[in-house]
């Protein structure tokens, strides 16, 4: 069954590249971007990969960890492991499950026949510290995905989690948020200062600190 926006994460056993884990014990309370990609030693997927081990500490800020999986074995995970390192100039630093019995794979639905084949597509689950699932993506294996995005995401997941603002179109962090609609605009000015009402609706305000 499909995972929607506030499912809790299936937890699950695995073999990493760090070696075993269990998932929800591995998060532990962490926000965590859970995402596959089809193959080891595949083009995309290497600077998919290389890309997030340059972001790590972009990660960190946020309290995040990264997590990777596809259906190839732990061997072929460990042995491609240095070309990531090699493309993307940043060694392996998160985890890589190994699901060559497509387990977790199949849990998560990150496995769409239509396709091509039964290996995975690109899923990323962004999933919180209470272990709830609050962003999914799913691109195909030929587009590979924009990490700046992901971390856009997780910005804009923890502000509105702590605020009560919402993120417009195209919003990149430290610009302008809208009020939530719950707040009367007295209410708004008194804890943002500065409120620009467009519409009832749509009320403007820069954005608070979180
Ligand atoms: C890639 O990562 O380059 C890739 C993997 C599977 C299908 C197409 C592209």
């Amino acid at each position: 069954m499909a995972i929607r926006l506030g499912d809790i994460a299936p937890d699950f056993s695995a073999e990493t590249t760090d070696g075993p884990i269990r998932f929800h014990d591995w998060k532990d309370g962490s926000w965590a971007v859970f995402f596959s990609h089809p193959a080891d030693f595949t083009p995309v997927c290497t600077t998919e990969l290389g890309r997030t081990a340059e972001l790590q500490s972009e990660f960190d800020k946020r309290g995040v960890k990264a997590i990777a999986i596809s259906v190839d074995p732990l061997e072929s995970h460990e042995k491609w492991a240095g070309d990531i390192g090699d493309v993307g100039g940043t060694d392996l630093n998160f985890p890589i499950i190994a699901d060559p019995d497509k387990a977790v794979s199949e849990t998560y639905d990150m496995i769409h026949p239509g396709e091509g084949d039964t290996s995975t597509v690109r899923s990323v689950f962004i999933i919180d510290p209470s272990n709830k699932v609050r962003l999914t993506l799913t691109y195909p294996k030929s587009v590979g995905r924009n990490f700046d995005e992901i971390l856009r995401v997780i910005d804009a997941l923890q502000l509105t989690d702590l605020v009560p603002v919402s993120t417009p179109v195209d919003w990149e962090p430290g610009s302008r948020v809208i009020v939530s609609p719950m707040m009367s605009t007295e209410d708004a000015q008194a804890r943002f200062g500065e409120v620009e009402e467009v519409k009832p609706y749509l009320r403007w305000t820069p954005q608070p600190s979180a």
